[in-house]
């Protein structure tokens, strides 16, 4: 059986466009769709031709414009969406439902890959507001593609190393903490699972013809990364030789915080709640309807945070 082709939409995100290069890497003939919204953004056309040099096939196509998306999904068996769905950057996880019409109407994608690719969101039903936006707004798109018998994946990709672990879990930075003083939330041992975007996109791309993930979710838990917030902490003192100074913020002042915050930060603020003091990633076992990507690849030789934080140094 020959590899599948895949059809990335949202191609040009932050996600998006490593998941085409481990689709191209896989050897998956590779579309990305290429909306005629983009305009005058050079940034995003330039990514678009440089996917095209390595291989990809654009496809155009417009969410304004059913019959346009259709035809695009026609051309592959398999769709991954990395639509946006981070508040502070841009968020619009409902759009994919027009994506699952086209599909259904279709009738031909063997595998779909919603936009999902962070915590599992049917297992956030008591999520906090305004956060569980975010969860609510991928389980409608999950039961849109069940409603219309769409076979799928779901990737529960935990955290994301760019957004978790070079600022050490702190928030409203993307850096180490210049002062060396961080914030321990808890007592810092709840265990958090941590994984590098490219390795998010090779763990997905490697799901797509897998009958072992069909209709599951998938879990990316590499075991090296299962780590509490203290254990980051002492990966960073250990490469950086420095003592990090830590204060202890309580549930209680970290869900207090939220207000007068805008809406953007209320949702991160939700979102490390559930993490940092619940535990939301690491708190379950995988049942049934669940795989682990480490387990089913172990060939993928995954990022270990200490090499990771290398480049902050
Ligand atoms: N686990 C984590 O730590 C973590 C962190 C960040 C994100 N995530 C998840 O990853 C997923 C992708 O997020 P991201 O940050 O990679 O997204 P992003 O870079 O902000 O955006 C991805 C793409 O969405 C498309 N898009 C945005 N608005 C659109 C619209 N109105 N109509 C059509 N397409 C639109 C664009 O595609 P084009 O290429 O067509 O322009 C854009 O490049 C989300 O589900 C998010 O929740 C998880």
């Amino acid at each position: 059986m020959g590899k599948s082709k895949v059809l990335v939409v949202g191609g040009t995100g932050y996600i998006g466009k490593r998941i085409v290069k481990a689709s191209l890497e896989e050897g998956h003939e590779t579309y990305v769709l290429q909306r005629p919204e983009i305009g005058l953004d050079i940034d995003k056309l330039q990514i678009l031709l440089s996917f095209k040099k390595q291989g990809a096939r654009l496809v155009q196509a417009s969410f304004s414009d059913h019959r346009s998306l259709v035809d695009a999904v026609k051309k592959v068996d398999v769709v991954i969406c990395t639509m946006s769905g981070v508040h502070f950057r841009s968020h619009n996880l409902l759009v994919q439902l027009k994506l699952v019409e086209a599909i259904k109407e279709a009738g031909n994608v063997k595998r779909f890959l919603p936009s999902e690719f962070g915590m599992d969101p049917a297992r956030m039903g008591n999520a906090i507001e305004p956060g569980r936006v975010t969860f609510d707004e991928k389980m409608k798109v999950r039961k849109a593609i069940e409603e219309a018998n769409i076979p799928f994946t779901y990737v529960s990709a935990n955290c994301f190393a760019g957004y978790f672990v070079g600022n050490l879990s702190q928030m409203c930075t993307l850096l180490p903490p210049a002062t060396d003083n961080v914030t321990v939330y808890g007592d810092g041992n709840v265990k958090v699972v941590f994984v590098d975007e490219d390795d998010v996109a090779r763990y997905t791309i490697k799901t797509i013809d897998d009958p072992r993930t069909l209709n599951k979710t998938v879990y990316l838990r590499p075991p090296d990364n299962i780590l509490s917030q203290r254990q980051l902490f002492e990966k960073w003192e250990k490469l950086s030789g420095k003592q990090l100074r830590k204060s202890t913020l309580s549930e209680h002042d970290l869900l207090s915080s939220m207000k007068g915050l805008d809406y953007a930060q209320q949702v991160g603020v939700g979102h490390f709640y559930h993490i940092f003091y619940e535990g939301c990633l690491t708190n379950f076992e995988i049942g049934e309807d669940g795989e682990e990507a480490s387990q089913l690849y172990p060939d993928v030789n995954y990022t270990r945070m200490d090499d990771y934080l290398k480049i902050f140094l």
